[in-house]
């Protein structure tokens, strides 16, 4: 793009700057970056969105009829259906094969009440800002503010499943502490969403 030798081109001139000079105004940026709270929280954002697009968390998370299975997150086996209240329909509730607990011999994942969840906190295949939004907006995610997301997101026991999901299953890619720091983060600066 410049001619040889020239470091720095602005417009038609151009600077020979040595390249500590550049190394030191490049970092000087990003140093800056690092503690406007917005780019703090937009970092944090982005350590949430790993666990949040998950397989443990977008299995329970689809935007269609049926929930997905594993880390490949292929579609549920048995024709399983989420059913009018999320529960399965009559002859195939969750319940009948998902306990309370982990069932490491026969494979099945459980914790208490084991159900999808709703239509409107669907997230498989969105985007991490349009994922961001729509967990935000009060009309999909059950009426809650970035505090109570906060709460179920560090508490709720579908949630903590993912942390122990039984044998042949990845944990989500923070630990639970790393997700409640980055969560702290986010919400303290206005819980901002990517583009
Ligand atoms: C076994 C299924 C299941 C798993 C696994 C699961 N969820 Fe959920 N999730 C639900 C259900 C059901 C609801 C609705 C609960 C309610 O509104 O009271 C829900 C609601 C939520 C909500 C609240 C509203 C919203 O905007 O979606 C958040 C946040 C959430 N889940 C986060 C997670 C995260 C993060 C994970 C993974 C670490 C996860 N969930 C894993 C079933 C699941
Ligand atoms: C007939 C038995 C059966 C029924 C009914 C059933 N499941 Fe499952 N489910 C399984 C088995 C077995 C697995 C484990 C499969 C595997 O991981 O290879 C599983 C895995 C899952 C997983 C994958 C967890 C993960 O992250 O890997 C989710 C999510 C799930 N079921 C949700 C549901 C929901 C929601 C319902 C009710 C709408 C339901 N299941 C009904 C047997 C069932």
């Amino acid at each position: 793009m410049f001619a040889r030798g020239c470091h720095v081109g602005v417009g038609r001139l151009c600077l020979t700057l040595p390249v500590a000079a550049i190394v030191a105004m490049v970092s000087g940026a990003a140093a800056q970056d690092a503690k406007d709270p917005r780019s703090v929280a937009l970092a944090a954002y982005d350590r949430i969105a790993t666990v949040l697009q998950s397989p443990r968390c977008i299995n329970c998370h689809p935007r269609g009829d049926r929930p997905t299975q594993a880390d490949d997150r292929h579609v549920h086996g048995m024709n399983v259906q989420r059913g009018a209240d999320n529960t399965g329909v009559a002859a195939m509730r969750c319940s009948t094969c998902h306990q309370a607990h982990n069932n490491d011999l026969a494979g099945v994942p459980g914790a208490p009440h084991w159900h999808l969840a709703p239509r409107s906190m669907g997230w498989a295949g969105l985007s991490k800002g349009e994922q961001c939004r729509v967990l935000l907006d009060p009309r999909n995610n059950g009426g809650r503010g970035v505090p109570e997301l906060v709460a179920h997101m560090t508490g709720d026991a579908l949630v903590l499943w993912a942390w122990s999901p039984g044998r042949g299953r990845m944990p989500p890619p923070l630990s639970i502490e790393e997700m409640k720091i980055a969560l702290e983060q986010w919400a303290a600066a206005g819980a901002p969403c990517p583009e």
